[in-house]
């Protein structure tokens, strides 16, 4: 089944999917040295045994042996098919998947999507045929065209109104409670049925996966009630955490917008949208996370945060802040802006029109600035104490700071307000705790139980660990076919890895394992993939593994049998095949040995 699905695909899902990102929503993962440990998923244990290796992007259990990429994960978490995890990933990168993949059994996730696509036309329905909900959208400002763009519904005001549409047939009634569309009562009441509506009164915004597949939705209680808005609970397909409201309305409407505006409502991106600002999104009421501005730093490189200008827009600045210092990269922009108290995107665009909207985006603040001026606010500078306190605020954010411009911005910010050198100020949070700058220096390696470590005497394994733990290494490799002359079981499986990782464009140790997965050496490689460090970096990977062909070469390839050959000469003479195998020898020894 995986052969259906292109290499160069399953390796770009594999890319621009990040493990960490995947397993950390699943399971509370803990930073430890350069890896996340956890109490593993897969079996039950007190103390976490459970490793997670970003740089690896691959996963291992030593105490029950679970292991696998970001692929094998979602398979044994989520128990999804290979061609479902490759797909799942793949939507989340906005890639789509190719034409020749094609699903082979598991009609689930389609059938809910199916069923799901049948719920949103049905409140579509309900919209344009009830006076009430349309009275509310008019008055909301929305018009027809931006009404069937964001494919708004209306869920009629009734306990079943849905489910006597869905869940007659008990199948559909599966399906439609799996989507959280209806609730099962907890108490059975005499003469009501077991199950009830989830959205009552409500108009719905639909929320579109990057296919633009309904997943969930938005329900905003039409005029007063509690709550004012309601989403659709986890399912299989709706995760909140990861879902931006109007992306795939945004992509729709442009290709190629230069920046994306996360904005706090769904009424905010509604009717931005309709005045002209397509390239508003929103998060579904909860802090934007990491996993969020992953998918934004996927299609634009630019991100305004847009915040009511009260307290609570404040707060949620500043966690947005936080959440996205890591992610603070060259080449990509993030600001903060910030609207008069008392209004939202959605009064304020009504009331000022799209252009005085978007000339707002030149107040917004770059991140450094807008950490600056808030590290500001709490310190006193006049007062002794108060620069020894900004920098004692500013040392754990700058730490999250990954090294580049940003991070030289916010120290030379920093520095002019400290007066002190940009130098001296960076140096100084270096120094100290080294968990503070964990970019600065290489993390130490936290050792753990059950992990193997390669002894120094198997020149081969130590190879094969190089390669799946530096696969940038391989380009190193002269030649790596060179290898073919070896006589020696397992040279083949490094030869082929050398090749694999030459081959491939920013090869990864997961997107390496991905092409064994269905092979008997797969498993001896994800334990090797796992096993203690050989060295530090890549640099001196690159140089060992060199080293370690050569002497592969050396020892068991076609130079053991020169030698043999050149001592035989030298003392008994040779046949004619022989001085024609040796002739052959020295030929392609000089060739790969031409560039020393
Ligand atoms: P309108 O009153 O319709 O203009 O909505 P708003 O977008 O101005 O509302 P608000 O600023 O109060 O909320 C912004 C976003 O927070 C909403 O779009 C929701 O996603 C979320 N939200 C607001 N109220 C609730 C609530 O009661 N429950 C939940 N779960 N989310 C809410
Ligand atoms: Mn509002």
């Amino acid at each position: 089944m995986a052969g259906r699905i292109p290499q160069s695909f399953i390796d770009e899902v594999v890319a621009r999917s990040d493990i960490v990102e995947i397993i950390g929503a699943r399971v509370p993962l803990k930073k430890a040295g350069r890896e996340f440990k956890a109490c593993c998923p897969f079996h039950n244990e007190k103390s976490p045994s459970f490793w997670v290796s970003p740089e690896k992007q691959f996963y291992h259990c030593f105490g029950c042996g679970a292991h696998g990429t970001v692929i094998g994960f979602l398979m044994q978490y989520e128990k999804m098919e290979f061609f479902d995890a490759v797909a799942d990933l793949a939507q989340r990168a906005a890639l789509e998947m190719p034409r020749e993949a094609h699903r082979s059994g598991d009609p689930g996730s389609a059938d809910l999507h199916n069923v799901m696509a049948r719920v949103a036309r049905f409140f579509e329905q309900n919209l344009a045929d009830q006076p009430r909900a349309q009275k509310y959208v008019s008055a909301r400002g929305i018009d027809a065209i931006t009404t069937a763009k964001f494919a708004l519904g209306y869920a009629p005001d009734s306990w079943d109104a849905l489910l006597n549409r869905f869940g007659s047939q008990e199948e559909e009634r599966r399906q439609v409670l799996q989507l959280g569309m209806i609730i099962e009562r907890t108490v059975a009441r005499a003469g009501a049925a077991g199950f009830y509506d989830r959205f009552r009164d409500r108009l719905m915004f639909p929320i579109r996966d990057s296919r633009g597949r309904v997943i969930g939705f938005g329900g905003r209680i039409i005029d007063q009630g509690e709550p004012k808005y309601l989403n659709s609970p986890e399912t299989p397909l709706f995760h909140k955490g990861r879902e931006l409201y109007g992306l795939y309305e945004a992509r729709q409407a442009r290709a190629d917008f230069k920046r994306l505006m996360i904005v706090e409502g769904y009424m905010d991106v509604v009717r931005l949208h309709q005045a002209g600002i397509t390239y508003a999104v929103a998060t579904l009421g909860t802090a934007t996370t990491q996993e969020h501005l992953n998918k934004i730093f996927r299609v634009t490189s630019e991100v305004v945060f847009c915040f009511d200008g009260d307290r609570a827009g404040r707060q949620a600045a500043w966690r947005a802040l936080e959440n996205s210092l890591s992610l603070a990269r060259d080449g990509r922009e993030l600001k903060f802006m910030f609207l008069p108290e008392g209004h939202d995107p959605d009064t304020l665009v009504a009331e000022e029109g799209p252009e005085a909207f978007e000339n707002r985006l030149n107040t917004a603040l770059p991140l450094s600035e807008y950490l600056i001026q808030q590290l500001m606010v709490e310190v006193d500078l006049d007062h002794v104490d108060g620069r020894a306190k900004l920098k004692a605020l500013a040392a754990p954010l700058f730490a999250r700071m990954p090294e580049g411009i940003y991070r030289e911005m916010l120290a030379d910010r920093l520095a002019a307000q400290v007066g002190m050198p940009a130098a001296t100020l960076k140096k100084s949070f270096q120094s100290g705790d080294p968990k503070r700058a964990p970019t600065e220096r290489p993390e130490p390696i936290v050792p753990h139980r059950g992990r193997i470590s390669v002894g120094r005497g198997n020149l081969l394994t130590q190879a094969i660990t190089l390669v799946l733990h530096h696969p940038a290494a391989a380009a190193a490799v002269k030649d790596p076919e060179s290898l073919q002359g070896v006589d020696k079981p397992g040279v083949a499986v490094l030869r082929e890895l050398l090749m694999q990782a030459a081959a491939a464009s920013g090869p990864s140790t997961a997107m390496l394992l991905e092409r064994w997965r269905d092979l008997p050496e797969y498993g001896r490689l994800a334990e090797l993939a796992m096993a203690e460090p050989l060295v530090a970096d890549a640099a001196a990977a690159a140089k060992e593994l060199q080293m370690a062909v050569e002497k592969l070469l050396e020892e068991y390839g076609p130079g053991r049998r020169m030698d043999e050959l050149l001592r035989k000469a030298e003392e008994l003479g040779l046949n004619y095949d022989e001085k024609a195998e040796l002739t052959l020898l020295l030929k392609s020894k000089g060739r790969s040995r031409a560039t020393p």
